[in-house]
């Protein structure tokens, strides 16, 4: 039996409870869980905003210790620190074999089941699905192996936690999807725990400007700690108009969307200038729509792309995010703002929903 925070229903408070975890099978790890993060992402399977199978547990950011490995598992051993991945790779799948494991077919196709599409937690008969194959909101996780990335040297778990999601999509966001030039202008729209990593990716690759957008003065005034250069307050100002306003009325080179509506991808797209680059990573209710000027796209030679995960190789990135965090160019410090126990998860939810600084962690 293992301790866990179970979703049963959508809009109802997750329910913190003892599960049946079943042993890791051939090509699986048991992981104990050593912290996860409070990420937006959870919130959306929670409000019903994003489709998934119930009941679930979430928790897709997190960093553990290997407690057991299944028959045939070679990359990790007991004892070793990891990170979760979201997305694990079965290796043989039209994305994993072009590069995008990120993207991995088979883990789509699965979904919060385990490769076998059976799932490890349960209580009773009734079967328990685990978010993104992770579902570290529990003591203890099984994982495919390709699911947890060993790594070297140890560093905190709340930090490894957000190296498990936050981290490689802000930062991948803007290395890996946009590839921002050093020298552009910056703008980021939405400044929780995601768009503070855009902040400290545009930061890393030198942009000049580097113009942070929310609705909260709070998370404007935190986003300067990771490199914003300017800020603009979208609860009084028209953020496109404020954006063109701060870079010579043209439009900043690259946008991101870091909150997740129509409204804010169109604000996004709309305060990219000539040749700009609008990158989508927040994740708006199932079935939004965000209209776009069509001939405004063309006239002015725009592009606008979604990015999952960063679109990064997790076995590749992660390790040299750690190293990146270790040689003090990441700030993890500042932005684990909030540690809670598990008992406690809702009220960490209801702190993000509060609008609270930075990022929550949950320890075990
Ligand atoms: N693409 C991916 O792979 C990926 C990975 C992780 C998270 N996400 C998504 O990224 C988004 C952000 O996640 P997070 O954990 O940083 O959330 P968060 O709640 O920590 O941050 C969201 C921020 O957006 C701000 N905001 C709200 N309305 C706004 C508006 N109208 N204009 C400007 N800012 C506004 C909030 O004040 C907050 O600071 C979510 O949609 C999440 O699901 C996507
Ligand atoms: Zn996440
Ligand atoms: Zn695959």
């Amino acid at each position: 039996m293992v301790k866990a925070a179970v979703l049963w229903e959508t809009n109802n408070p997750l329910v913190v409870e003892e599960v049946e975890l079943d042993e890791p099978q051939a090509g699986e790890v048991l992981v104990k869980v050593g912290a996860a993060g409070i990420c937006r992402s959870d919130r959306h399977f929670m409000h019903g905003d994003a489709p998934i199978a119930l009941p679930v547990v979430l928790g897709h950011e997190g960093a553990g210790t290997v407690e057991k490995v299944g028959p045939g598992v070679t990359s990790v051993r007991p004892a070793q620190q990891v990170i979760l991945t979201f997305v694990p790779s079965c290796g043989r799948c039209k994305s994993c074999v072009t590069g995008k494991n990120h993207l991995c077919d088979n883990h789509g196709a699965t979904g919060p089941n385990m490769y076998d599409g059976t799932t490890r937690l349960h209580k009773g008969d009734q079967r328990i699905h685990h978010m993104g194959k992770t579902a570290c909101f529990a003591e203890y996780s099984v994982v495919p192996e390709s699911g947890c990335v060993p790594i070297d040297v140890a560093i905190p778990m709340d930090k490894a936690a957000l190296i498990g999601c936050c981290v490689p999509t802000g930062v991948g966001a803007v290395t890996s999807s946009a590839n921002v030039q050093p020298g552009s202008t910056v703008a980021v729209v939405g400044c929780g725990g995601v768009g503070l990593n855009v902040i400290m990716g545009a930061a890393l690759v030198n942009a000049s400007k580097i113009i942070a957008v929310d609705i909260r003065e709070s998370q404007l005034e935190f986003a300067m700690k990771f490199g914003a250069t300017h800020t603009v307050n979208a609860s009084d100002q028209d953020p496109v108009a404020q954006v063109k306003a701060l870079t010579d009325g043209k439009g900043a080179d690259y946008t991101f969307e870091v909150f997740g509506s129509a409204d804010t991808t169109k604000a996004a797209y709309d305060m990219a200038g000539k040749s700009g680059t609008v990158t989508v990573v927040g994740i708006a209710p199932w079935g939004a729509e965000a209209g776009i000027n069509a001939v405004d796209m063309v006239r002015n030679e725009k592009t606008m792309r979604g990015t999952y995960y960063g679109s990064t190789h997790a076995s590749v990135e992660m390790p040299k995010l750690v190293d990146m965090y270790l040689a003090g160019k990441l700030n993890l410090d500042d932005l684990v703002v909030r540690q809670y126990a598990l008992d406690d998860i809702n009220e960490a939810y209801g702190d993000m929903d509060k609008g609270e600084v930075g990022r929550g962690v949950i320890m075990y």
